[in-house]
C-alpha cells in the first residue's frame, strides 16, 4: 500500500481528475502552424484546452499529437496540490531539451499555475514564453505572436463575465461519443484548503441557450453523452437581468425566468432521449431535491452523483469551511437514496490529515464511508497551498507519515466498499453505452452504465456509441463484467 501512495495520491476507476491529458486528435486543415497541448488537473481544464485549441485554430494553428512537430506547446496546468505543480515543473525541464535544438518554438503555461504564480513563472522557468490565466485565453494569439517576435508576455486578468459561451470547442481527445460542456466558471465557496477560488476567480454561469445549443450540435455530430461541468453545479443560476446584460453585446434569445441547475438539466435532457447527461461536481450544501426529482424524471440523466464529503467529522468540516456538517451530508445522501434508490452511484473526494485532525476524527471519515457506501472515491492527503485560508490560519501539523497512513486506510476501506457495491450489480441487466475496445484486449468492449461504472463485455463487433443491454456476471472492485442480452 505504501508503495502505491508514494506515487499516486488518488485511486479511482476513472482517473480523469488525476491523469494528464494530451492532444490526441491530429487536425490538418491546411493551417501553417502546429499546436500541441497537454492538460493537467480537473475536467474543467480539459474542457478549457478545447476552447484554447478553438481560439488558436481561428488564428492559424492545427493541432498535433507530436510535440516534436509543434510550433507552440501549451501546458494547461493545475495547482490543486503541490505534487500537481511539481509534475508540470518536471515536464517543463523535459521540454527545455527540445527547445535547445528548436529555439523558435513557443512554450506557454496556461491555467491555474499561471494564475497562481503569474510573472514569477517567467523568472523561475526560463524556457516559458507566455503565461496566461484561465480567463485570458482570447488574448493567446496576441501573446504568442509577440513571443514569436521575442517578447515574453503574461495575462492573468480574472474576469467576472467571461464564459467563452460563443466559442465552439475543438474536441482534443475525443472518442466521438462523450464530451464535456462547461456550464459555469470560478468558485465563490472558499473552502479553506482550496486554491481554486484564487486561480479561477468569481463564480459565473454561462447562458443556458449556448449550453443547450452545444449539446444539440454534439448530438447531431453523433455524440451520445455530455457531462456538464462546474466546481459547484448546484449553484448554477442564470437570471433575465444577466441575460439582458449579455444581450447588449450578443443577440441571444430572451430568457424570461431564472434558470437554476435543475431547469438547465431538464433543458439539456430534452435535446434527445438518446443523449446521456452527466454532471460534476455537486456540492453537498447546495444539491436540492428538485435536482434529484429532475434526475428521476428523465431516463437519460445518468443516475450518478459526485458528492465530495472531504471529511466525515463535523469539526474538521467546519475548519475546512465546507458549510455543512456530517448530519447535513448524511441527510442529503438519504434524500438521494429515497428519491433515486440504491442503484444511484455516489462518489466522493476525501482529504486525509487536514490540519489538527485527530485519530478519532479520521475514524469519522472511515465510518461515513461505511454508511454512505461510495461506489468509488478520489482520495488525497492534505497538501498545504500558499495563500489559502488554511495556510494562513492553521498549522499543517499532521506528519506526512500519518497523513499517508490515514490515506492508506481510506483507500483500503474504499476498495472493500467498491467491491461490495459492485457485487450488488451481479445478476442485474443494465443499459450500457459502448465507448470502444477495452485497454487490455481488442476482444473486449468497454462501456459505462448509468451509475458511471465501467462494464467490460465480449467484443461482438458492436459499434462504439451504441446502447446495449447487458447482464452483469462478475466484478472486481473497479470494473463490472457482463454479457449481452438479446
Ligand atoms: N469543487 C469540487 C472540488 C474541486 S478540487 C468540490 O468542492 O467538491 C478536487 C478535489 O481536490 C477536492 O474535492 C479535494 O478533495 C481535493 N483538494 C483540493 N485542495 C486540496 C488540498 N489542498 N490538498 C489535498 N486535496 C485537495
Ligand atoms: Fe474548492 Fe470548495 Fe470551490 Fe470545490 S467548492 S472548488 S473545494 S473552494
Ligand atoms: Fe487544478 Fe485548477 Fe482544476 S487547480 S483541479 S486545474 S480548477
Amino acid at each position: 500500500m505504501e508503495n502505491i501512495i508514494k506515487d499516486i495520491d488518488i485511486i479511482a476507476p476513472d482517473q480523469a481528475q488525476a491523469c494528464d491529458f494530451k492532444t490526441t486528435v491530429e487536425e490538418d486543415t491546411g493551417k501553417s502552424k502546429k499546436l500541441y497541448i497537454e492538460s493537467y488537473g480537473c475536467q474543467m481544464n480539459f474542457s478549457d484546452s478545447e476552447i484554447v485549441a478553438s481560439i488558436m485554430k481561428d488564428n492559424g494553428f492545427d493541432t498535433t499529437s507530436d510535440y516534436e512537430q509543434a510550433d507552440v506547446i501549451f501546458l494547461n496546468t493545475c495547482s490543486i496540490r503541490e505534487k500537481a505543480e511539481l509534475t508540470v515543473r518536471k515536464r517543463l525541464s523535459q521540454f527545455n531539451a527540445i527547445k535547445k535544438h528548436k529555439p523558435e518554438m513557443t512554450i506557454g503555461v496556461l491555467g491555474c499555475m499561471a494564475e497562481r504564480l503569474k510573472d514569477k513563472l517567467l523568472e523561475e522557468e526560463k524556457i516559458v514564453d507566455v503565461v496566461v490565466g484561465p480567463d485570458a485565453y482570447r488574448d493567446l494569439p496576441n501573446l504568442v505572436s509577440s513571443a514569436e517576435d521575442g517578447q515574453k508576455g503574461v495575462n492573468t486578468f480574472l474576469s467576472r463575465e467571461e464564459t467563452y459561451a460563443d466559442i465552439a470547442p475543438v474536441r482534443l481527445n475525443s472518442n466521438g461519443i462523450s464530451a464535456f460542456i462547461s456550464i459555469m466558471r470560478g468558485c465563490d465557496n472558499m473552502c479553506s484548503f482550496c486554491v481554486v477560488p484564487f486561480t479561477r476567480g468569481r463564480e459565473r454561469s454561462r447562458d443556458p441557450h449556448s449550453i443547450v445549443k452545444e449539446a444539440q450540435d454534439l448530438f447531431e455530430k453523433g455524440y451520445k453523452e455530455v457531462t456538464l461541468l462546474g466546481q459547484n453545479v448546484d449553484s448554477y443560476k442564470w437570471s433575465p437581468e444577466e441575460n439582458n446584460k449579455a444581450r447588449l453585446n450578443k443577440k441571444e434569445e430572451e430568457v424570461s425566468t431564472v434558470v437554476n441547475f435543475a431547469n438547465l438539466l431538464e433543458m439539456v435532457a430534452k435535446v434527445s432521449p438518446q443523449l446521456r447527461v452527466r454532471f460534476s461536481t455537486s456540492h453537498p450544501k447546495d444539491i436540492t431535491d428538485e435536482v434529484l426529482y429532475t434526475m428521476k424524471a428523465y431516463d437519460n440523466i445518468c443516475k450518478y452523483i459526485h458528492l465530495p464529503v472531504q471529511s466525515g467529522n463535523s469539526r474538521v468540516l467546519e475548519l475546512m469551511n465546507r458549510t455543512y456538517d456530517r448530519e447535513w451530508y448524511l441527510n442529503r445522501v438519504q434524500a438521494i437514496r429515497e428519491i433515486l434508490g440504491e442503484e444511484c452511484g455516489i462518489s466522493s473526494d476525501m482529504i486525509a490529515g487536514f490540519c489538527t485532525e485527530t485519530e478519532e476524527e479520521h475514524q469519522d471519515t472511515l465510518t461515513i464511508m461505511d454508511i454512505v457506501k461510495y461506489d468509488f472515491s478520489y482520495m488525497f492527503y492534505y497538501s498545504e497551498r500558499p495563500g489559502t485560508l488554511a495556510a494562513k490560519k492553521f498549522e499543517d501539523d499532521i506528519p506526512l507519515e500519518t497523513k499517508k497512513r490515514r490515506l492508506a486506510e481510506i483507500i483500503e476501506k474504499q476498495a472493500a466498499i467498491s467491491l461490495e457495491r459492485n457485487k450488488m450489480d451481479i445478476g442485474k441487466v443494465q443499459e450500457i453505452l459502448v465507448e470502444g475496445t477495452s485497454k487490455r484486449s481488442e476482444e473486449q468492449l468497454k462501456g459505462r452504465n448509468s451509475a458511471n461504472k465501467v462494464v467490460i463485455i465480449p467484443n461482438t463487433g458492436i459499434q462504439p456509441g451504441t446502447y446495449v443491454k447487458v447482464k452483469i456476471t462478475d466484478c472486481s472492485s473497479a470494473t463490472l463484467f457482463g454479457e449481452l442480452v438479446s
